[in-house]
């Protein structure tokens, strides 16, 4: 059976360009500073995002670390909201391995923080508090319904906290998708931030890597800290290569699947016991809820990929669904039909 895979963005395969790429990739030991590729990626990267440098790491889990632990010495304080992915799900490595304390605030159902709670979080200068050194945004928001965050909101944290003194890093694993849903210019959404981080294995498909952009400076210091962790690669021109064909030719595409996921929230409206709000839906990311008493969400999971639609369980009666490259309308269709026909059973 054909499955159709709606878990994550992360399941994308490489295009056949990409594989072409990878194969005829340019190699060198990028440790050394030597992969052709591997430098040519990076310089293209910092220059989309309007940055000075960037620097490829192996995953956005890294990339946030990286940065976090590049702009926080031990015993620092970073303010992050509550909801996001660095709090929530990596596996707590800014303070098992930089020593860094997170002082979480509330998201809200947009993905911002609000900036009242900012400030009420940042420590005077007392002895019994840690610095606060950094905060950090998530654009687009992955629990907040992959909420797309404005770059006025962007430039209003980055004046707070550059007013009080420290930094901004933004988690912009799908910062694409932001762009085109707000249909701006990349570069407005990472403008002032100290650092950012993107993903390429997500909306853009590749099969590996994230990017940390920032000044050359700070791109330098990174660059040590991800060899501290590991992070090291040495021919990754193989993944570069996948990596400069997905700026090139998957940037444009996501609109098909915001289209997708606003048709596939649309199917799902109209399904008795299932509940979304559709306004939420503004990027490539479908929370919604079962409102059938009789059904839990992982039930309904176990019942659709029987049926041939994956999709991930986040809740007792939460679900998410999440559209990329390689789904179509048509598979969306499929999939509405599918849970129409569970639902009804
Ligand atoms: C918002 C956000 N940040 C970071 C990550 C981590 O990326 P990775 O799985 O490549 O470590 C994810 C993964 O889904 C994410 O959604």
């Amino acid at each position: 059976m054909e499955m159709i895979d709606l878990r994550s963005d992360t399941v994308t395969l490489p295009s056949p360009q990409m594989r072409e790429a990878i194969y005829h990739a340019e190699l060198g030991d990028d440790v050394f500073g030597d992969d052709p590729t591997v430098n040519r990626f990076e310089r293209s990267a910092a220059e989309r995002m309007g940055k000075e440098a960037a620097l490829l790491v192996v995953s956005g889990t890294m990339g946030n670390l990286v940065s976090i632990l590049t702009h926080c010495g031990r015993g620092a304080e970073v303010i992050l909201g509550d909801r996001c992915h660095t709090h929530l799900y990596e596996a707590g490595g800014i303070s098992a391995l930089g020593g860094i304390h997170p002082r979480t605030v509330p998201n809200q159902p947009d993905g911002t923080l609000r900036l009242e709670d900012i400030e009420a979080a940042i420590r005077p200068d007392n002895v019994h508090f840690p610095r606060t050194r950094l905060v950090c945004l998530e654009n687009t928001h992955n629990r907040c319904d992959g909420a797309a965050l404005t770059a006025e909101y962007t430039a209003r944290v980055v004046d707070l906290a550059h007013r009080r003194g420290f930094a901004v890093h933004l988690d912009g694993a799908r910062i694409f998708n932001a762009a085109v849903a707000l249909g701006v210019d990349v570069r407005e959404l990472a403008r002032g931030v100290d650092s950012l981080s993107f993903c390429l294995s997500k909306g853009l498909a590749a099969p590996v890597g994230s990017v940390v952009c920032g000044s050359k400076s700070f791109i330098a210091e990174a660059r040590r800290t991800r060899k501290m962790l590991g992070g090291g690669m040495r021919q990754a021109g193989v993944l570069a290569a996948a990596g400069i064909v997905a700026l090139e030719t998957m940037i444009d595409r996501i609109r098909e699947d915001h289209e997708n996921a606003a048709r596939l929230a649309e199917g799902i409206a109209r399904i008795g016991g299932l509940s979304i709000d559709l306004a939420r839906v503004q990027t490539n990311i479908v929370y919604f809820d079962v409102t059938a008493q009789r059904l839990k969400a992982e039930e309904l999971v176990q019942r659709l990929g029987a049926r041939g639609v994956r999709i991930l369980s986040t809740g007792p009666a939460r679900l998410r669904a999440v559209t990329h490259y390689g789904i179509t309308a048509g598979d969306i269709d499929q999939t509405i039909s599918v849970l129409t026909e569970v639902m009804n059973a």
